[in-house]
Protein backbone atom coordinates (compact mmCIF):
# COMPACT_ATOMS: atom_id res chain seq x y z
CA UNK A 1 0.00 0.00 0.00
CA UNK A 2 0.61 3.54 -0.33
CA UNK A 3 1.48 6.78 1.76
CA UNK A 4 -1.22 9.28 1.17
CA UNK A 5 1.45 12.05 0.14
CA UNK A 6 3.00 9.35 -2.20
CA UNK A 7 -0.52 9.11 -3.89
CA UNK A 8 -1.00 13.02 -4.68
CA UNK A 9 2.22 13.17 -6.00
CA UNK A 10 1.83 10.63 -8.12
CA UNK A 11 -1.57 11.90 -8.77
CA UNK A 12 -0.37 15.20 -9.35
CA UNK A 13 2.56 13.95 -11.86
CA UNK A 14 0.02 12.19 -13.89
CA UNK A 15 -2.03 15.49 -14.24
CA UNK A 16 0.39 17.58 -15.07
CA UNK A 17 0.35 15.14 -18.20
CA UNK A 18 -2.76 14.84 -19.53
CA UNK A 19 -6.02 16.19 -17.84
CA UNK A 20 -7.58 12.96 -18.09
CA UNK A 21 -5.57 9.51 -16.05
CA UNK A 22 -5.84 6.47 -17.81
CA UNK A 23 -5.86 4.02 -15.68
CA UNK A 24 -5.67 0.21 -15.62
CA UNK A 25 -6.92 -2.37 -12.89
CA UNK A 26 -3.58 -1.87 -10.92
CA UNK A 27 -3.48 1.75 -10.50
CA UNK A 28 -7.20 2.06 -10.33
CA UNK A 29 -7.37 -0.49 -7.16
CA UNK A 30 -4.13 1.20 -5.62
CA UNK A 31 -5.03 5.07 -6.14
CA UNK A 32 -9.12 5.15 -6.53
CA UNK A 33 -10.03 2.35 -4.24
CA UNK A 34 -7.72 1.60 -1.64
CA UNK A 35 -7.95 3.89 1.62
CA UNK A 36 -5.97 6.63 2.66
CA UNK A 37 -7.60 9.53 0.71
CA UNK A 38 -8.04 13.20 0.90
CA UNK A 39 -8.99 13.56 -2.94
CA UNK A 40 -11.90 12.86 -4.80
CA UNK A 41 -11.47 10.73 -8.26
CA UNK A 42 -14.06 11.20 -11.10
CA UNK A 43 -13.68 8.06 -13.28
CA UNK A 44 -14.94 7.69 -16.44
CA UNK A 45 -15.45 4.24 -17.10
CA UNK A 46 -15.38 3.39 -21.08
CA UNK A 47 -14.77 1.42 -24.45
CA UNK A 48 -13.24 4.02 -26.67
CA UNK A 49 -11.37 1.00 -28.71
CA UNK A 50 -12.36 1.13 -32.41
CA UNK A 51 -13.87 -2.51 -32.13
CA UNK A 52 -16.28 -1.53 -29.34
CA UNK A 53 -18.14 0.45 -31.91
CA UNK A 54 -18.98 2.58 -29.03
CA UNK A 55 -20.25 6.24 -31.10
CA UNK A 56 -21.63 7.67 -27.51
CA UNK A 57 -18.18 7.26 -25.83
CA UNK A 58 -16.27 9.06 -28.19
CA UNK A 59 -18.67 12.02 -28.13
CA UNK A 60 -18.87 11.82 -23.82
CA UNK A 61 -15.10 11.47 -24.07
CA UNK A 62 -14.60 14.55 -25.67
CA UNK A 63 -16.89 16.55 -23.17
CA UNK A 64 -14.70 14.66 -20.56
CA UNK A 65 -11.55 16.08 -22.16
CA UNK A 66 -13.04 19.67 -21.89
CA UNK A 67 -14.28 19.25 -18.49
CA UNK A 68 -10.91 18.14 -17.27
CA UNK A 69 -9.03 20.53 -19.14
CA UNK A 70 -11.46 23.64 -17.80
CA UNK A 71 -10.72 22.13 -14.40
CA UNK A 72 -6.55 21.37 -15.09
CA UNK A 73 -5.93 24.96 -16.93
CA UNK A 74 -8.39 27.07 -13.92
CA UNK A 75 -6.22 29.07 -11.41
CA UNK A 76 -8.73 27.07 -8.82
CA UNK A 77 -6.80 24.11 -9.63
CA UNK A 78 -5.66 21.76 -6.75
CA UNK A 79 -5.21 18.26 -5.73
CA UNK A 80 -8.35 18.16 -4.01
CA UNK A 81 -10.34 16.27 -7.36
CA UNK A 82 -8.37 14.09 -10.09
CA UNK A 83 -10.28 12.83 -13.20
CA UNK A 84 -9.11 9.42 -14.68
CA UNK A 85 -10.62 7.33 -16.99
CA UNK A 86 -10.95 3.52 -17.56
CA UNK A 87 -10.90 1.79 -20.74
CA UNK A 88 -12.79 -1.90 -21.11
CA UNK A 89 -9.92 -3.10 -23.05
CA UNK A 90 -7.54 -2.00 -20.72
CA UNK A 91 -9.30 -2.60 -17.16
CA UNK A 92 -11.66 -5.24 -17.82
CA UNK A 93 -11.31 -6.37 -14.26
CA UNK A 94 -12.33 -3.42 -13.28
CA UNK A 95 -15.48 -3.59 -14.28
CA UNK A 96 -16.05 -6.87 -13.35
CA UNK A 97 -15.72 -5.45 -9.72
CA UNK A 98 -17.51 -2.28 -10.43
CA UNK A 99 -20.02 -4.81 -11.82
CA UNK A 100 -20.47 -2.67 -14.20
CA UNK A 101 -22.40 -3.56 -17.42
CA UNK A 102 -22.33 -0.59 -19.69
CA UNK A 103 -20.38 2.61 -20.73
CA UNK A 104 -19.67 5.11 -20.76
CA UNK A 105 -20.57 5.63 -17.24
CA UNK A 106 -19.48 8.34 -15.16
CA UNK A 107 -18.68 7.58 -10.78
CA UNK A 108 -17.20 10.18 -8.34
CA UNK A 109 -15.14 8.30 -5.83
CA UNK A 110 -15.40 10.68 -2.91
CA UNK A 111 -12.45 12.02 -0.36
CA UNK A 112 -13.78 10.42 2.48
CA UNK A 113 -15.88 6.77 2.18
CA UNK A 114 -17.82 4.73 -0.31
CA UNK A 115 -19.55 5.67 -3.82
CA UNK A 116 -23.34 6.52 -2.35
CA UNK A 117 -26.33 6.27 -4.99
CA UNK A 118 -25.83 10.39 -6.24
CA UNK A 119 -21.77 9.07 -7.26
CA UNK A 120 -22.98 7.77 -10.20
CA UNK A 121 -23.82 10.30 -12.93
CA UNK A 122 -27.37 9.97 -14.02
CA UNK A 123 -26.03 9.76 -17.97
CA UNK A 124 -29.98 9.07 -19.51
CA UNK A 125 -31.17 12.15 -17.64
CA UNK A 126 -28.40 14.27 -17.64
CA UNK A 127 -26.52 13.66 -20.95
CA UNK A 128 -22.81 13.96 -21.40
CA UNK A 129 -22.49 17.85 -22.08
CA UNK A 130 -19.61 18.92 -19.33
CA UNK A 131 -21.46 21.74 -18.35
CA UNK A 132 -23.86 18.83 -16.78
CA UNK A 133 -21.07 17.08 -15.40
CA UNK A 134 -19.76 19.82 -13.84
CA UNK A 135 -22.93 20.69 -12.31
CA UNK A 136 -23.17 17.24 -10.82
CA UNK A 137 -19.43 17.59 -9.85
CA UNK A 138 -20.18 21.06 -7.71
CA UNK A 139 -23.06 18.42 -6.03
CA UNK A 140 -21.13 15.73 -5.16
CA UNK A 141 -18.06 17.99 -4.12
CA UNK A 142 -17.32 22.24 -3.54
CA UNK A 143 -15.04 22.16 -6.58
CA UNK A 144 -16.45 24.05 -9.26
CA UNK A 145 -15.46 24.07 -12.40
CA UNK A 146 -16.01 26.92 -15.39
CA UNK A 147 -16.06 24.65 -18.25
CA UNK A 148 -14.19 26.63 -21.32
CA UNK A 149 -14.88 25.32 -24.97
CA UNK A 150 -12.45 26.23 -27.99
CA UNK A 151 -13.78 29.81 -28.89
CA UNK A 152 -16.63 29.73 -31.57
CA UNK A 153 -16.53 32.35 -34.53
CA UNK A 154 -20.02 30.97 -36.81
CA UNK A 155 -22.20 33.65 -34.68
CA UNK A 156 -20.88 36.55 -34.88
CA UNK A 157 -19.39 35.70 -38.48
CA UNK A 158 -23.25 35.07 -39.59
CA UNK A 159 -23.98 38.46 -38.31
CA UNK A 160 -21.68 39.82 -40.07
CA UNK A 161 -22.46 38.35 -43.27
CA UNK A 162 -25.94 39.70 -42.82
CA UNK A 163 -24.99 43.26 -41.51
CA UNK A 164 -22.87 43.18 -44.74
CA UNK A 165 -25.65 41.95 -47.07
CA UNK A 166 -28.21 44.88 -45.57
CA UNK A 167 -25.77 47.34 -45.46
CA UNK A 168 -24.43 46.28 -49.16
CA UNK A 169 -28.46 46.48 -50.36
CA UNK A 170 -28.89 50.02 -48.73
CA UNK A 171 -25.71 51.09 -50.52
CA UNK A 172 -26.99 50.21 -54.03
CA UNK A 173 -30.30 52.04 -53.43
CA UNK A 174 -29.56 54.83 -51.39
CA UNK A 175 -31.23 57.43 -53.43
CA UNK A 176 -34.26 55.94 -53.63
CA UNK A 177 -35.40 53.72 -50.75
CA UNK A 178 -38.20 51.92 -52.32
CA UNK A 179 -36.91 48.85 -51.96
CA UNK A 180 -38.28 48.48 -48.54
CA UNK A 181 -41.64 47.67 -50.72
CA UNK A 182 -40.05 45.42 -52.43
CA UNK A 183 -40.77 42.14 -52.43
CA UNK A 184 -38.08 40.18 -53.88
CA UNK A 185 -35.78 41.89 -51.30
CA UNK A 186 -38.20 41.00 -48.47
CA UNK A 187 -38.29 37.25 -49.95
CA UNK A 188 -34.80 37.24 -49.71
CA UNK A 189 -34.23 38.34 -46.27
CA UNK A 190 -36.94 35.32 -45.05
CA UNK A 191 -34.67 33.07 -46.53
CA UNK A 192 -32.06 34.15 -45.59
CA UNK A 193 -33.44 33.54 -42.25
CA UNK A 194 -34.94 30.16 -42.86
CA UNK A 195 -31.84 28.86 -44.40
CA UNK A 196 -29.83 30.19 -41.11
CA UNK A 197 -31.86 28.18 -38.70
CA UNK A 198 -32.33 25.18 -40.59
CA UNK A 199 -28.69 24.91 -41.12
CA UNK A 200 -28.56 24.83 -37.23
CA UNK A 201 -27.02 27.93 -36.50
CA UNK A 202 -28.86 28.39 -33.38
CA UNK A 203 -28.13 25.09 -32.30
CA UNK A 204 -24.15 26.25 -32.73
CA UNK A 205 -24.85 28.92 -30.56
CA UNK A 206 -26.06 27.13 -27.75
CA UNK A 207 -24.21 24.12 -27.76
CA UNK A 208 -20.47 25.37 -29.29
CA UNK A 209 -19.44 22.81 -30.66
CA UNK A 210 -15.75 23.06 -32.57
CA UNK A 211 -15.54 23.96 -35.69
CA UNK A 212 -14.04 20.52 -37.23
CA UNK A 213 -12.55 17.55 -35.69
CA UNK A 214 -9.09 16.80 -36.17
CA UNK A 215 -8.34 12.82 -35.44
CA UNK A 216 -4.98 12.86 -33.22
CA UNK A 217 -3.57 9.63 -34.27
CA UNK A 218 -4.44 10.47 -38.16
CA UNK A 219 -4.29 13.46 -38.37
CA UNK A 220 -7.35 13.50 -40.43
CA UNK A 221 -9.64 16.64 -40.28
CA UNK A 222 -13.76 15.36 -40.38
CA UNK A 223 -16.23 17.78 -41.09
CA UNK A 224 -19.36 16.38 -40.65
CA UNK A 225 -19.81 14.10 -37.42
CA UNK A 226 -20.46 10.74 -37.54
CA UNK A 227 -23.59 10.40 -36.02
CA UNK A 228 -26.98 12.00 -36.19
CA UNK A 229 -26.35 13.00 -31.84
CA UNK A 230 -24.22 16.39 -32.78
CA UNK A 231 -22.74 18.20 -35.72
CA UNK A 232 -19.78 20.53 -36.38
CA UNK A 233 -19.94 23.69 -37.14
CA UNK A 234 -18.34 23.38 -40.67
CA UNK A 235 -21.28 20.88 -40.99
CA UNK A 236 -23.93 23.42 -40.39
CA UNK A 237 -22.11 25.61 -42.90
CA UNK A 238 -21.99 23.02 -45.70
CA UNK A 239 -25.46 21.94 -45.34
CA UNK A 240 -26.48 25.82 -45.37
CA UNK A 241 -24.70 25.97 -48.65
CA UNK A 242 -26.12 22.58 -50.32
CA UNK A 243 -29.67 23.64 -48.81
CA UNK A 244 -29.04 27.21 -50.72
CA UNK A 245 -28.13 25.50 -53.61
CA UNK A 246 -31.07 23.72 -53.99
CA UNK A 247 -33.49 26.58 -53.56
CA UNK A 248 -31.76 28.20 -55.89
CA UNK A 249 -32.31 25.78 -58.25
CA UNK A 250 -35.79 25.67 -57.64
CA UNK A 251 -36.33 29.94 -58.38
CA UNK A 252 -34.58 28.99 -61.50
CA UNK A 253 -37.07 26.55 -62.31
CA UNK A 254 -39.69 28.83 -61.57
CA UNK A 255 -38.36 31.62 -63.42
CA UNK A 256 -37.73 29.44 -66.48
CA UNK A 257 -41.26 28.49 -66.21
CA UNK A 258 -42.57 31.90 -66.00
CA UNK A 259 -40.64 34.84 -67.18
CA UNK A 260 -40.50 36.16 -70.48
CA UNK A 261 -37.30 35.85 -71.37
CA UNK A 262 -36.26 34.58 -75.10
CA UNK A 263 -36.59 30.76 -75.11
CA UNK A 264 -32.37 29.88 -74.81
CA UNK A 265 -32.01 31.74 -72.06
CA UNK A 266 -35.05 29.94 -70.45
CA UNK A 267 -34.03 26.32 -71.49
CA UNK A 268 -30.56 27.47 -70.25
CA UNK A 269 -31.95 28.30 -66.55
CA UNK A 270 -34.05 24.62 -66.77
CA UNK A 271 -31.52 22.64 -67.00
CA UNK A 272 -29.58 24.99 -64.22
CA UNK A 273 -32.54 24.69 -62.30
CA UNK A 274 -32.40 20.83 -62.53
CA UNK A 275 -29.02 19.74 -61.95
CA UNK A 276 -28.50 21.92 -58.89
CA UNK A 277 -31.66 20.54 -57.20
CA UNK A 278 -30.22 16.92 -58.39
CA UNK A 279 -26.83 17.42 -57.37
CA UNK A 280 -26.96 19.16 -54.04
CA UNK A 281 -30.56 17.30 -52.68
CA UNK A 282 -28.01 14.21 -53.33
CA UNK A 283 -25.19 15.13 -51.86
CA UNK A 284 -27.50 16.64 -48.84
CA UNK A 285 -28.96 12.83 -48.18
CA UNK A 286 -25.71 11.66 -48.19
CA UNK A 287 -24.88 13.80 -45.42
CA UNK A 288 -27.68 12.05 -43.96
CA UNK A 289 -26.69 8.73 -44.42
CA UNK A 290 -23.24 9.21 -43.61
CA UNK A 291 -24.65 10.44 -39.82
CA UNK A 292 -27.72 8.15 -39.81
CA UNK A 293 -26.53 4.38 -39.91
CA UNK A 294 -28.69 1.93 -40.97
CA UNK A 295 -30.64 4.05 -43.39
CA UNK A 296 -31.80 1.14 -45.75
CA UNK A 297 -32.00 3.03 -49.16
CA UNK A 298 -29.24 3.84 -51.52
C1 LIG B 1 -3.73 15.35 1.10
O1 LIG B 1 -2.62 14.90 1.83
C2 LIG B 1 -1.35 15.16 1.25
C3 LIG B 1 -0.30 14.50 2.10
O2 LIG B 1 -0.46 14.79 3.46
C4 LIG B 1 -1.15 16.67 1.10
O3 LIG B 1 0.08 16.93 0.47
C5 LIG B 1 -2.30 17.23 0.29
O4 LIG B 1 -2.20 18.63 0.19
C6 LIG B 1 -3.63 16.86 0.91
N1 LIG B 1 -4.70 17.28 0.02
C7 LIG B 1 -5.73 18.04 0.43
C8 LIG B 1 -6.75 18.39 -0.58
O5 LIG B 1 -5.83 18.44 1.58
Amino acid sequence: SMLLSEKVGQLMDWASKRAVIRMNGDKFRRLVKAPPRNYSVVVMFTALQPQRQCVVCKQADEEYQILANSWRYSSAFTNKIFFAAVDFDEGSDVFHMMNMNSAPTFMHFPSKGKPKRADTYDLPVRGFAAEQLARWIADRTDVVIRVIRPPNYAGPLMLGFLLAVIGGLVYLRRNNLDFLYNRNAWAFAALCFVLIMTSGQMWNHIRGPPYAHKNPNTGQVSYIHGSSQAQFVAETHIVLLFNAAVTLGMVLLHEAATSDMEIGKRKIMCVAGIGLVVFFYSWLLSIFKAKYHGYPYR
